[in-house]
């Protein structure tokens, strides 16, 4: 499929051999956007849809689903709206593990109740990228990475990656709609993912994963122990691992954990998010585990 596409500036090969890597690893013909926001709003584009339900996640998708809706009407429906109110061609959008909390979203019943009103389900997976899920196989009909996380590795590089499933026809029109909307990936970015990223991302995802889930049961006991900090200091941990039901102040101390809104690099990051808006519970704090030692990380989280 990948080679019928034509060449618009030979430059650009890199992206190309970008795309026919990720279009393995993803399950399904894979485009790569300059960011996952270009590429959230290229599926808008693709779709033309008059309604989308969408929940919690990640701010920016509902920032270009409101420019969208200032020129096309495009509607917002909650996640939990009736299966009736949606229409074909509508779109349900849903971001597994759900950003902040880390709580997997049970991807068919989403993709059951989409397919029944002949909508479409799109998965933003970004934070859970392969090879911890793959979303082709609980009916998503597209989906969405923000490359600029887990795939860039070291937090240098910007990128949306969608990836269609096979049996869509969405290949060429995406292609031919990314050259007037200009959101391709740029270059150097391609590159960078081609000679770089993707070639350690499992190693690291799979470090990554370990090391979170590691964290997160250490952090969990901590919590029920009177005679830990963090039982003074925290009330809840929240991962995808602690879950058992199905879901439909400024200075830091800490060394290791660099304050940032990014995640998915190499080193550990933290982001408390009452900085950025104030409407946030003030004791919610996310964190991105890196390939730092779990011991090491443990430590930094310990200290008085
Ligand atoms: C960061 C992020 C995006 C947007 O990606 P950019 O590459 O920053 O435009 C979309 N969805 C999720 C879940 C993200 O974390
Ligand atoms: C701030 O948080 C509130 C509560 O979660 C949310 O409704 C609002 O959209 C957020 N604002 C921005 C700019 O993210």
């Amino acid at each position: 499929m990948l080679k019928d596409i034509p060449f618009q500036f030979s430059g650009l090969q890199y992206h190309v051999r970008f795309e026919a890597i990720l279009t393995s690893i993803l399950g399904g013909p894979a485009l790569t956007y300059a960011s996952g926001l270009a590429a959230f709003h290229a599926v808008l584009v693709l779709l033309n849809s008059r309604r989308i339900a969408i929940g919690e996640g990640y701010h920016g998708c509902n920032g270009v689903i409101s420019m969208v809706s200032r020129m096309t009407g495009l509607k917002n429906l909650p996640l939990d709206c009736d299966a009736a109110e949606l229409q074909p061609g509508d779109i349900i959008h849903v971001e597994t593990p759900l950003n902040p909390t880390r709580e997997a979203i049970d991807l068919q019943y989403y993709a059951d109740k989409a397919h029944k009103m002949r909508a479409f389900l799109i998965v933003d997976a970004t934070f859970g990228p392969p090879p911890l899920q793959n979303p082709f196989d609980f009916g998503a009909d597209i989906v969405l990475h923000s490359g600029t996380k887990y795939f860039g590795e070291q937090s240098d590089m910007l990128c949306g990656i969608l990836a269609a499933k096979p049996q869509h026809d969405f290949l060429m029109k995406l292609y031919s709609d990314r050259v007037y909307l200009g959101s391709v990936a740029g270059n150097t970015e391609s590159w960078l993912g081609t000679c770089m990223s993707l070639r350690t991302l499992e190693l690291r995802v799979i470090r990554q994963s370990a090391t979170a889930t590691a964290l997160v049961s250490w952090f969990h006991s901590q919590l029920h122990d009177p005679s830990t900090a963090v039982h003074e200091l925290a009330q809840e941990v929240h991962h995808a691992s602690l879950q058992t039901e199905a879901k439909e102040d400024g200075s830091c101390k800490l060394r290791l954990f660099q304050h940032a809104t990014s995640l998915g690099g190499v080193e550990s990051l933290m982001e408390w998010r009452a900085m950025t808006n104030t409407s946030i519970d003030q004791r919610l704090v996310r964190l991105s585990i890196g390939v730092e030692a779990l011991e090491d990380l443990a430590r930094d989280l310990q200290q008085d």
